[in-house]
């Protein structure tokens, strides 16, 4: 079967640190030119970076305007921006509520609607969501985060149904616990007991949740849409 040559740049939310920066890395190994937005706008060494919000719509379209003017239209989305703001259901306050739904969720949407606009006319695009094994999992003190994790699922196969006839696929990945700076935040105890149930008895490296979604983007996992794909160890088996 002949592959499409990619075309245009992949733009990676949250591409500055963490699994966005190894999938940036990852997607410029395989020959993708690649953009990575983030809050502060820094980004890794020689990758060229834009400042965007998720959280304000106005941020995010001036981000994509400003990406089509410098390096050609967003072919690739990686939308994997988020935050935790992890504490107990009964103390948990609007904003705790709002900034996780906000970043995590509504902001992945904002993305997909802008980058909808140029796949659609040229009928191609690989859009991949990061949510969470908390999606299905559910887990204590993350009210806010499952549930934005959650809505992804439902989100990103609404879009994969829209888009599916145009060339554009629309998959999830799902990982388990991460080394980056968001697992880094959890306590010493609760780091033990998340190992101990993780199957292969180790923490994800953010190459290998990189590897996933570079994959996703190419040519190869063309029949891939709507796919919601583990990474988590073994974690969330059975969901
Ligand atoms: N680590 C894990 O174990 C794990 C597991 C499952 C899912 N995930 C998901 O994977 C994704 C990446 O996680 P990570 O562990 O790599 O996190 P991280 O190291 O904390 O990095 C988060 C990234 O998101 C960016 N970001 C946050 N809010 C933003 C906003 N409003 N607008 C634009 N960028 C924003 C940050 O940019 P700034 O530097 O500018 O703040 C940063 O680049 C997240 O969606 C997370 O929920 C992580």
């Amino acid at each position: 079967m002949e592959l499409p040559a990619p075309h245009g740049v992949a733009l990676v939310t949250g591409g500055n640190r963490g699994i966005g920066r190894a999938t940036a890395q990852a997607l410029l190994a395989g020959g993708h030119p690649t953009v990575v937005g983030s809050r502060s706008g820094s980004a890794p060494d020689g990758v060229p970076a834009v400042q965007m919000d998720v959280t304000s719509t106005q941020s995010v379209n001036d981000a994509f305007d400003e990406i089509e003017q410098n390096y050609g239209p967003v072919s690739v989305l990686i939308a994997n921006a988020g935050i935790t703001r992890d504490t107990l259901l009964m103390r948990m306050s609007d904003d705790d509520l709002d900034a996780v739904i906000q970043a995590n969720l509504i902001g992945a949407i904002r993305c997909m609607r802008r980058a909808a606009r140029n796949m659609v006319k040229a009928r191609n695009g690989r859009i991949v969501l990061v949510s969470s094994v908390v999606w299905a999992l559910g887990s204590a003190g993350q009210t806010n985060y499952a549930a934005a994790k959650a809505g992804l699922i439902g989100a990103g196969r609404s879009v994969a149904r829209e888009l599916g006839g145009r060339g554009i696929t629309v998959n999830i990945v799902a990982p388990g616990f991460i080394d980056t700076d968001m697992t880094q935040e959890l306590s010493a105890a609760d780091r033990a007991a998340i190992l101990a149930a993780i199957p292969t008895g180790r923490y994800g490296e953010v190459s290998e949740v990189a590897d996933l979604i570079a994959y996703l983007c190419s040519p190869q996992a063309a029949y891939i849409n709507g796919a919601v794909i583990p990474i988590d160890g073994g974690l969330g088996m059975g969901h």
